[in-house]
């Protein structure tokens, strides 16, 4: 294991504002990419399997007091036959995503997850937000390889304020995810980069946080604004202006991304969509090369597209053609990388911190609980 970067080097690299410095930071990163996960990039296709969501997130345009929305919910036979798709173009996982939708009942997700491993043996990744640990079982038992969920911030009080619980509970997804790993998922979580109120501090103490977690996938994306939402409707110059606030932009996120990497090095992470859309011309390019190793192309059939929108411009990245497939690879090639084989799960050939070995007896019991 490399050495873990402190406390007040993550925030001097995050403060960090000199181009030839910052220069060292997008190497040493790389550098831990190629080391513990290889020159692979794993392609995972992206199906956004539901638009609905019970949620009020005031940063995402899915939420449900965005009442302008169409929404949508994919057919089981659609979603199987995107993931055949992402079998034909060669990838190795399927990532089902949606919002938090309870009209995705239990024993559809089962049967869905159930069809895609009996056809395609594809790799799945659920990202359907908090689901019961009864669903979660369920899921994991059928079949469900991985889990992602982000925390967003790990600042509580932030947190709170831009997702508000279902009801009277507070949403609790650091303890999900603690569920999740102990279900026997990989398990995948991140952040959000450039949000009103985040700090340096607290983003600092997110990136200690993936560690803590020993997080197999970390997903890492920028801010961006959506018009229908009320994060949305802040003036550039918001009012909640809060000291050592971060900017907005790609710059701090492919901060973290660097930094993510170097404290998870065996950690599966995407060049995120938000990236790719907020900087059109090489924003996944450069993820790569500061440590990213996964794409997540979008299968979702573009009739749903436009209405999945998290954020604004999202539906124009990577149209689902022969022709955006082959710019991909051709991409990858000018960057010295390759389309990963299998399913590309995340690596454990570290020796594995202490307690873990309890930590796996029981996740089979658990899991044999929740099923
Ligand atoms: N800007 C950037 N990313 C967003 N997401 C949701 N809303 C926004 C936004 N306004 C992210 C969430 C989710 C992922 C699919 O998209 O973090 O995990």
């Amino acid at each position: 294991m490399t050495n873990p970067l402190t406390h007040a080097e993550i925030l001097g690299w995050l403060m960090e504002e000199d181009h030839g410095r910052l220069e060292s930071l997008w190497t040493r990163a790389d550098q831990t990419r190629r080391a513990h996960v290889g020159d692979d990039v794993h392609l995972r296709g992206l199906i956004e399997v539901s638009s609905f969501c019970r949620r009020q997130c005031a940063y995402c345009g899915l939420r449900a007091g965005n009442r302008g929305l169409a929404r949508y919910r994919m057919e089981m036979g659609e979603i199987v036959g995107a993931a055949r798709q992402a079998l034909s173009l060669g990838f190795g996982t399927v990532v089902l995503q949606g919002g938090e939708d309870p009209g995705l009942r239990k024993d559809f997700v089962t049967d869905t997850i159930r069809a895609i491993k009996a056809e395609t043996g594809l790799a799945v990744t659920l990202s359907l937000g908090e689901r019961s640990m009864e669903e979660l079982g369920a899921w994991r038992a059928a079949g469900a390889d991985r889990y992602l969920l982000r925390f967003e911030t790990s600042d509580r009080s932030l947190f709170d304020m831009i997702h508000p619980g279902v009801g009277r509970a507070r949403a609790d997804r650091i303890g999900a995810l603690k569920q999740i790993k102990r279900l026997g998922y990989e398990t995948g979580s991140g952040v959000r980069v450039g949000l009103p109120g985040q700090t340096y501090e607290s983003l600092a103490r997110d990136i200690e946080l993936f560690r803590e977690l020993d997080l197999d996938m970390i997903g890492i994306g920028p801010f961006i604004p959506h018009k229908d939402t009320p994060l949305g409707q802040l003036p550039a110059e918001h009012e909640l202006l809060v000291q050592g606030e971060v900017p907005r932009g790609a710059m701090m996120a492919y901060k973290v991304v660097a930094l993510a990497r170097r404290m998870c090095p065996h950690a599966n992470m995407p060049a995120t969509t938000a990236l790719a859309t907020i900087n059109k011309v090489d924003g996944r390019e450069l993820a790569l090369q500061r440590g990213a190793n996964v794409v997540m192309p979008n299968l979702t059939p573009p009739k749903y597209r436009k209405l999945y929108e998290i954020y604004p411009d999202k539906a124009n990245v990577d149209a689902v053609t022969a022709g955006a497939n082959d710019a991909l690879h051709d991409m990858l090639k000018r960057l010295g990388r390759r389309a990963g084989a299998g399913p590309g799960s995340a690596r454990r050939d570290a020796p594995m911190p202490s307690g873990r070995e309890n930590e796996e007896k029981n996740l089979t019991t658990n899991l044999k609980e929740a099923a």
